[in-house]
Order: structure tokens, then C-alpha cells, then sequence
């Protein structure tokens, strides 16, 4: 039988290389497009080495119409399009705003008109916990009201969604499944793909990883005086192959019911504080990591956190991975990154 073809933008990054996998494990044939903006081409050897099988790749920039139409014609037996390819530093778009609309909106709405065209009816979109601001009521779900955005970044999620929303509508052929991820963390358990930040890590996961290996010397904590049970901030962060595996679900589950749009939120239901991952790390990798505590983050929220309910009930999905072998399989990678046994 022919596998159901799946094309992947930004899937040589962090999530994508993740979900590619699982696709590839899944059945699914997969199409990378990405530009390798904030990611290299050896991610596709890597993937092969571990499933057997090298996707398919085409180095494009979404944002470009002719080379997306060029790929889309040629692939128009798609089932689906899972939509990564993102700039995703909450900081540089705050200094950089037309860089980020200009990216990750053109690249969604050039990736919307060519499904359009060339009849390929089901999309996943990449969304983010950020879309919902500093909620009044904790835990969240898809209910739970946006806020306005805080960065730029948080902006083209927002307006991604909107976008998306108002195709689906124009469009009735189309499906779409926005995720909202929460905190993704972690690499695969092989150890061969994971998170490659460029530069100085934003993220805390990355952060507490690179000064275990002694790249960074210590972590600034930023913040201990928030109205939360221990007075750090608290998040929800969630193993990056459980984030791969509702890829799978959504595609399916759109094949299966034609839903027009709909929205889930993927996230453990738990929320951990800034301390509390720094011990869990600690203790699941059996090595200590230097911090001090720093001044609050501008922009940062206390705490959030989310019910993923709903993803369970309509994909029969949730997470499992716990959140010690999270921990470990992110220093594995880290260690085989800077080459430590
Ligand atoms: P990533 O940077 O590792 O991967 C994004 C990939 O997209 C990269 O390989 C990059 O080269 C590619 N890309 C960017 N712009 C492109 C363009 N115009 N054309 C082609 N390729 C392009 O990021 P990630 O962490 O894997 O995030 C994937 C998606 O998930 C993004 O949309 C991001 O906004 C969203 N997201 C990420 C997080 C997180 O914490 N990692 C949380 C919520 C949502
Ligand atoms: C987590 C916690 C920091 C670094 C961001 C985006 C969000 C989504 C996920 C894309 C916070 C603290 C961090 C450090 C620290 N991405 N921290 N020292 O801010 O929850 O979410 O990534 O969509 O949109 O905003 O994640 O990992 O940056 O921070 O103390 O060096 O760790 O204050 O409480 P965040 P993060």
C-alpha cells in the first residue's frame, strides 16, 4: 500500500525533526521543506539513522511563492501540511518585529494559498501557550479567553490563529488543528536529535543543560519573589516526543472526521516551578547546576500551566513520558552535543 504522504515546514528543527520521526515510525512518508534558518541539513541523516528511512527535503523559504507553489505542484497528493516553520525568539522579536511578521506570516499564508490550490486538505499549526497572556484563572483551557500579545512573537501566533480561522471558514475543504504547546523540553531518547539554540539559550531547559556541561558557568534564576507556592515561576513543561506523538493523532484524526478547525492544548496538566525542574534535573541526571537569582524577566508570567483534556477525548492523546526520563534524555543529548561521556 502507498504511505500517505506528509509535507513538514521547519522540520529540521527542535519539534519537526521530533515529529518527523514519529511520522516516519507511524507510516507516513514525510516531505521536509525548511530553509535551515535556525537549523542544519545533517538533521535528515540523523533521523534516517533512526528510523531507517532519510525524508524527503526541499531547502525553501516558505515566505517564497514561487518555490512553495513549485513544491506543493509537485507534491499535490499530500494529505497534509504540518506547519513548524516559525522564528520563535520572544526577545529578538521584540527587537526585530517586521523580521517576525514578515516570516511567520508570509509563511503561513503562502502554505494556506497553496493547500488552497493544490487541494491538500489537512493542516496542523504550530501554536503557543503564549496566546494566552497572564490568564486570570489557572489551570487553562481552550476556553480559556486570549489575551492581548506580549511580544511580537506571541502576536504571529495570535494572528496565525485568526488567519487560519478565517481560511478554514472561506475554504470548507479545508481542515486545521492548531496545538498550543506549552513548555516543550527534552530529545529523543536515542540521543541523536534534540534542541540546538543558537547562541546564548533563551529557554531554561537549554540554559540548565549547557551549564552542566560547563559551557555556561552558571543559570540566573530569574526571579524567587512571584505569588507562586515557592516563589518562582511555574510552567508547564512537557517531553517534546509526547508534543511529536499529537501530530500523528491530529493528522488522523482529521483524515478520519473531516472537522473543519479546531484547537487543543498540549500541555501534562502539571506546573513546575523554575526550582522545582532545576532539583528534578539534578536528581535524574545525578549532577549539580550552578544558579544564582537574577532580576525578573520583563514579560514574564507567574505561572501557567494546562489542561489538555479535550486533546485526550477528541485525539486520544496525552502525555506519558515522565518527567525524569525527560530530564534525562535532555543532558544525553546536551552531553553528546559537547562531546562529554
Ligand atoms: P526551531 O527553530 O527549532 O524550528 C523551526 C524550523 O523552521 C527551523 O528549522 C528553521 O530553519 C525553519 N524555518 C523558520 N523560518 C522558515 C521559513 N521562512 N522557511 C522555511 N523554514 C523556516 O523551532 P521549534 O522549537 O521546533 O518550533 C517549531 C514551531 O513550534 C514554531 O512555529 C514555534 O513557534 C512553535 N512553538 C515552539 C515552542 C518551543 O518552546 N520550542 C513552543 C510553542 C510553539
Ligand atoms: C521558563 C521559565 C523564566 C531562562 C517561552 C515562550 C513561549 C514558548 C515557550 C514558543 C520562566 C525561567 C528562563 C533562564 C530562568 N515558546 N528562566 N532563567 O518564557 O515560559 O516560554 O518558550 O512559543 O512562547 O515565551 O519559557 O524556557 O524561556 O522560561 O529563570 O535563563 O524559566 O523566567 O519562568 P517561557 P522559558
Amino acid at each position: 500500500m502507498q504511505k500517505s504522504k506528509i509535507i513538514i515546514t521547519g522540520g529540521c528543527g527542535y519539534i519537526g525533526s521530533h515529529t518527523a520521526v514519529a511520522l516516519q515510525q507511524s507510516g507516513f512518508k514525510v516531505l521536509i521543506i525548511d530553509n535551515l534558518s535556525n537549523s542544519q541539513e545533517n538533521v535528515l541523516d540523523k533521523i534516517a539513522d533512526i528510523t531507517g528511512i532519510k525524508p524527503d527535503f526541499e531547502k525553501a523559504d516558505c515566505t517564497n511563492p514561487i518555490s512553495i507553489k513549485d513544491i506543493f505542484s509537485k507534491n499535490n497528493d499530500a494529505v497534509g501540511v504540518i506547519h513548524f516553520a516559525a522564528l520563535k525568539a520572544v526577545g529578538e522579536s521584540v527587537a526585530h518585529p517586521i523580521m517576525y511578521y514578515k516570516n511567520n506570516l508570509n509563511s503561513l499564508m503562502n502554505i494556506l494559498e497553496n493547500m488552497v490550490e493544490f487541494n491538500i486538505p489537512n493542516l496542523v499549526f504550530s501554536s503557543s501557550a503564549c496566546v494566552y497572556g497572564e490568564p486570570e484563572k489557572l489551570p487553562v483551557t481552550e476556553q480559556t479567553p486570549l489575551q492581548p500579545a506580549t511580544s511580537p512573537y506571541g502576536a504571529t501566533k495570535v494572528m496565525g490563529e485568526t488567519i487560519i480561522k478565517d481560511t478554514v471558514r472561506a475554504h470548507p475543504e479545508l481542515n486545521a488543528i492548531q496545538l498550543r504547546y506549552f513548555n516543550p523540553i527534552g530529545a529523543h531518547p536515542s540521543g541523536k536529535i534534540g534542541e540546538l539554540p543558537n547562541g546564548v539559550p533563551n529557554n531554561l531547559m537549554p540554559y540548565i543543560t549547557q551549564t552542566a556541561a560547563g559551557i555556561r558557568e552558571r543559570l540566573s534564576i530569574f526571579g524567587n519573589d512571584y505569588p507562586t507556592h515557592d516563589g518562582y515561576c511555574v510552567r508547564d513543561y512537557i517531553d517534546v516526543n509526547d508534543i511529536a506523538d499529537a501530530h500523528i493523532d491530529a493528522i488522523q484524526y482529521m483524515i478520519k472526521n473531516n472537522p473543519g478547525i479546531e484547537t487543543f492544548n498540549l500541555g501534562t496538566g502539571r506546573g513546575l516551578s523554575v526550582m522545582e525542574l532545576i532539583k528534578a534535573f539534578e536528581s535524574a541526571n545525578n549532577i549539580k547546576i550552578n544558579y544564582t537569582i537574577a532580576e525578573r524577566r520583563p514579560g514574564d508570567v507567574p505561572e501557567l500551566w494546562a489542561i489538555s483534556d479535550l486533546a485526550n477525548q477528541k485525539l486520544g492523546w496525552a502525555a506519558k513520558r515522565s518527567l525524569e526520563d525527560t530530564l534525562k534524555s535532555a543532558w544525553q543529548w546536551q552531553k553528546n552535543v559537547s562531546g562529554l561521556k
